[in-house]
């Protein structure tokens, strides 16, 4: 189904192999007669072992359970995106799990990484999903660009000038689709002191960009752990619960939130509009450890 509208689109089916080049836009093909289905999915942190378990959840059952909601119902999903975070303890077991899950979605896939991936082992096992450091592809009206925002060995993240001067490129390259941009860290503070720590160090930088091109109608990330919306001019800053655990909004300290597991529907209309929504599990598999103070 998804690649009858998918144009130069990764693979649904993620091979070990280095990503595909920048893909070229098509100009060919009629308006789709529905609004595009993104699925934004992130921070599952996965590990290699099916039992694998963080702060008392097994990460797999809530990123399967997670991952159900998402494709069951009457409206068929044009395409997933990860927006990292994906393997908790970075190994090839983990990944390559994450790639029969993927595959079986039949979906085209876009992953990035969070500050808990491995770039290497995501494109060893992932491929062409695997995106980054930017990278974009084009889907009838609409153009996503992708980032790595993550700094080895650090939490928090920051873009390149490169990166920068690319996305600023893409932009200016491409004025007539309506855009979307992905990275794992939160351009913005988010009112939660701990988190607001670990954010992408040169945000500014990244809506300033964004600021200049009308067409970018979003700015998506993972990393929080929770539902976010900001009004930024032109377009929204988006961010999405975890497919695990939560953090509790505006907590100036590291605190879990009972807030259950979800994910984020992105619909993306021929004439630019973008509406979305979160949806959660109903309850959790299993409860975390509400009363942990960190991970
Ligand atoms: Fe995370």
């Amino acid at each position: 189904m998804a690649d009858t509208r998918m144009q130069n689109a990764a693979p649904s089916v993620p091979r070990p192999r280095r990503p595909a080049p920048l893909s070229a836009p098509d100009e060919t093909r009629p308006p789709p007669h529905r609004p595009l289905r993104l699925i934004q999915i992130t921070d599952s942190h996965l590990f290699a072992h099916a039992e694998g378990r963080l702060l008392g959840l097994n990460t797999r059952c809530t990123f399967e359970a997670v991952l159900s909601l998402a494709l069951e119902g009457t409206t068929p999903a044009d395409a997933l995106v990860m927006t990292g975070d994906l393997v908790q303890d970075e190994t090839g077991e983990g990944y390559a799990y994450l790639a029969r899950m993927l595959e079986a979605t039949g979906l085209p896939c876009f992953c990035i990484p969070g500050n808990h991936d491995r770039r290497d082992l995501m494109e060893q096992w992932l491929g062409a999903a695997a995106m980054g450091p930017i990278a974009d592809n084009r889907i009838d009206g609409w153009h996503l660009i992708f980032l790595d925002s993550t700094l080895p060995g650090e939490d928090g993240g920051r873009l390149t000038a490169r990166q920068v001067h690319h996305l600023d490129a893409l932009l200016e390259r491409d004025p007539s689709r309506h855009c979307l941009v992905f990275l794992h860290q939160q351009p913005v503070p988010i009112g939660s002191a701990w988190m607001d720590t670990m954010g992408v160090a040169n945000g500014a930088q990244l809506l300033a960009v964004c600021n200049r091109h009308p067409h970018v109608k979003s700015v998506i990330c993972g990393h929080i752990h929770q539902e976010f919306a900001q009004a930024h001019g032109h377009y929204q800053i988006l961010g999405t619960p975890s497919t695990c655990f939560q953090f509790r909004p505006d907590s100036p300290n590291f605190a879990l939130d009972e807030r259950t597991p979800g994910y984020r529907d992105l619909w993306l209309h021929a004439d630019g509009r973008l509406t979305t929504r979160v949806v959660r599990l109903p309850q959790y598999p299993q409860p975390p450890s509400f009363d942990a103070t960190g991970y």
